[in-house]
């Protein structure tokens, strides 16, 4: 049977990812069902445009760029070599919140109550607290704060969940978002087409 701490934190991941109003994967979902292309292509398409790192893929990203800074101490150096080369830190900034995501304040909330009833912090989150915090001076004048990506990714690593399962996970929780959207671009369709304006 699993832990039931570890239901308790997988019932909030669900919740927190199932709708998010228009983003890119639902977007893309919007102009598919235009197409009235069948539910299940509406939810590939969807699932494509999820995928990239930008968007739901950044959760992956968020646990591989923990690993390549390894401990707090190394966070500044880190950071300061990134955004010299104009890189992103994954799972920050988001195009509506220029405030912390109001997600990744439970998943932190979460985050914290698994550490404590496991009696320790991971390396990964104690890592990523801190580059949190470094961050904030660095990108909070821009609005650039954690995002959803930013602690699920280290809470399914610690729950023994894999990486390339990260993504996926968020997808299923989102095809209810998803398919709500089909559901109401049927009610009152027209087809997506929209005009470009050639400058070349
Ligand atoms: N790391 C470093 N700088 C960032 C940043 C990040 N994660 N996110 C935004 N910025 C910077 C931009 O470079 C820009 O700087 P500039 O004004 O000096 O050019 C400024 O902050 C404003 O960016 P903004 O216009 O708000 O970003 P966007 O809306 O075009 O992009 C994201 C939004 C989510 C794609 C972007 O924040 C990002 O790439 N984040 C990392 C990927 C991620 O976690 N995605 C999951 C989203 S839920």
């Amino acid at each position: 049977d699993p832990d039931p701490l570890a239901v308790k934190i997988m019932d909030a991941c669900l919740v927190l990812h199932a709708e998010h109003t228009i983003n890119a994967s639902t977007f893309a979902a919007m102009v598919c069902s235009s197409t009235l292309a069948s539910p299940f292509l509406v939810v590939a398409a969807a699932i494509g445009t999820l995928a990239g790192p930008l968007h739901g893929g950044a959760n992956q990203r968020v646990v591989e760029m923990l690993k390549e800074i390894e401990r707090p101490e190394n966070v500044d150096g880190w950071l300061k070599n990134q955004l010299s080369k104009k890189k992103v830190v994954w799972g920050m900034g988001h195009r509506e919140y220029k405030t912390k995501d109001p997600r990744a304040i439970v998943l932190q909330k979460l985050m914290v109550e698994w550490a404590e009833s496991k009696g320790n912090l991971s390396p990964q989150f104690e890592t990523a607290l801190r580059l949190e915090e470094a961050c904030e001076a660095e990108l909070g004048p821009k609005g650039v704060y954690p995002n959803v990506d930013y602690y699920s990714g280290i809470l399914y690593t610690e729950m023994g969940i894999a990486p390339d399962q990260f993504t996926p996970i968020f997808a299923v929780s989102r095809v209810a978002g998803w398919l709500a959207h089909w559901r109401e671009q049927l009610s009152d369709n027209r087809i997506f087409r929209p005009t470009q304006i050639y400058t070349g």
